[in-house]
């Protein structure tokens, strides 16, 4: 069945589930893919430089690097950053687990940070005391939960005035704007506040690769090494070479299997298939946003009734939010249900929804490493977080429908 009729089926059962979120495949993701199998690469073809091009161009960024998924992409900006035993990073505590581990694999020692209770978002004042609680820290790994950012030019301005570098994790947020305090607009990832940015490309969020990521940057060493930490740390550049002996044939040419391990690293490349599939996505960003954007303006409006124990999360004021996922705030205490049983009640009408997130710092083996913390701000910004169903796909009855439902349920 087609994708325009398998939505046309979809819209035509009302009650059929809505998870939290999920892609928007088209007839034309499908061509790109199908197109990218009869090439003659499946992987380090042209999809991959492509993909590339065109992601730099659409976040305003010189480079581009493609890999397997958000994580690695986390991870390979911690190795051009050269984040590994000795160094300190700091990282807000209302993000997934891949925003810490990546870093502290590396070698790193994390320091978590608190965040504003009503967005999740670190703020300036939660940066400061994070590096008040270190005795130095080498970078910080900013998130912009559910899409929105923070205040990202006064992070960066502190994070500066501490020497660290700064990495935006940003696998929630392609498509998002932000006004600088001059009144200038920059995407979210075109590294006007920060060193590098990464991005995730899982089928949840804004655009889908089956799995894939990528990290954006201006800084061309920054580029080299991100692009060495995804293919094995290797080299197949003839100025690079250091064993001449062995790299280069009695007439000065290099050798035509030669190549050289500058450090030893994994391998995070994504393939020509997700890259094709990523390129035509690309090309729906606008249309995906701008359709997110609409149904969290619906939810809004649905939920505005069920104020003020429902609320939506608070929006911040320089952020043009290009939402990944659509956070209610609910007091659940007050409501008197607790937010499993809201959940399981959702699901029982065909309502997915989801919690994003537990605080790291909390999970056990954060806690037991680096001891116990009290970050009031995640507590309660976990305590009253609820993602609804939101995805390109979804209609604004479908939005009237969670709502509705979520009503019902609290009693209303
Ligand atoms: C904030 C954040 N960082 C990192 C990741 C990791 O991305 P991936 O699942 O593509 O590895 C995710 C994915 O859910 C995420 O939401």
């Amino acid at each position: 069945m087609s994708a325009p009729a398998l939505r046309a089926q979809k819209r035509a059962l009302p009650n059929a589930f809505l998870p939290y979120g999920r892609q928007l495949i088209e007839e034309d993701d499908i061509a790109a893919v199908t197109e990218a199998l009869r090439g003659d690469f499946l992987t380090t073809g042209p999809m991959v430089e492509r993909f590339e091009t065109a992601l730099a161009k659409t976040v305003g960024a010189k480079h581009a690097i493609v890999c397997s998924n958000g994580t690695a992409a986390l991870h390979m900006a911690a190795r051009a950053l050269g984040l590994g035993a000795g160094t300190k990073v700091i990282v807000p505590v209302i993000t997934f687990l891949a925003t810490a581990s990546a870093p502290h694999l590396n070698g790193a020692e994390i320091i978590f940070a608190d965040v504003d209770p009503e967005t999740g978002l670190m703020r300036p004042e939660d940066l400061e005391a994070a590096f008040a609680r270190a005795d130095h820290v080498d970078a910080v790994f900013n998130v912009h939960v559910n899409g929105q950012c923070g205040d990202i030019e006064a992070i960066a301005k502190i994070a500066r005035a501490y020497g660290a570098k700064i990495v935006d994790d940003a696998c929630h947020a392609i498509g998002t704007g932000f006004v600088a305090e001059d009144g200038s607009l920059s995407q979210i990832g075109s590294n006007a506040f920060c060193d590098l940015t990464v991005f995730s490309f899982h089928p949840v969020k804004t655009i889908a690769m089956g799995e894939g990521g990528a990290v954006t940057t201006n800084d061309p060493e920054l580029a080299v090494r991100l692009a060495r930490a995804r293919n094995h740390g290797m080299t197949r550049k003839p100025d690079e070479f250091v064993n001449t002996q062995d790299a280069f044939d009695a007439d000065g040419t290099p050798n035509p299997w030669y190549y050289e391990c500058i450090e030893p690293e994994f391998n995070w490349r994504a393939n020509d298939i997700q890259c094709a599939l990523g390129l035509s996505q690309l090309g729906k960003l606008g249309r995906f946003v701008a359709r997110r954007r609409a149904l969290a303006v619906g939810y809004d409006a649905a939920l505005t009734p069920f104020a003020p124990l429902v609320r939506p999360t608070a929006r911040t004021s320089a952020s043009l939010p290009a939402w990944h996922l659509y956070a209610a705030r609910i007091d659940f205490e007050r409501a008197g249900i607790s937010r499993a049983t809201v959940m399981r009640e959702l699901a029982k009408d065909g309502i997915g929804s989801q919690v994003h997130y537990f605080p790291i710092h909390r999970q056990p083996y954060y806690a037991k490493r680096f001891g116990a913390l009290s970050l009031p701000g995640a507590d309660r910004y976990y305590g009253r977080c609820l993602s609804l169903p939101l995805f390109a796909s979804m209609s604004l009855s479908d939005v009237e429908r969670v709502a509705a439902t979520l009503g019902n349920i609290l009693g209303f």
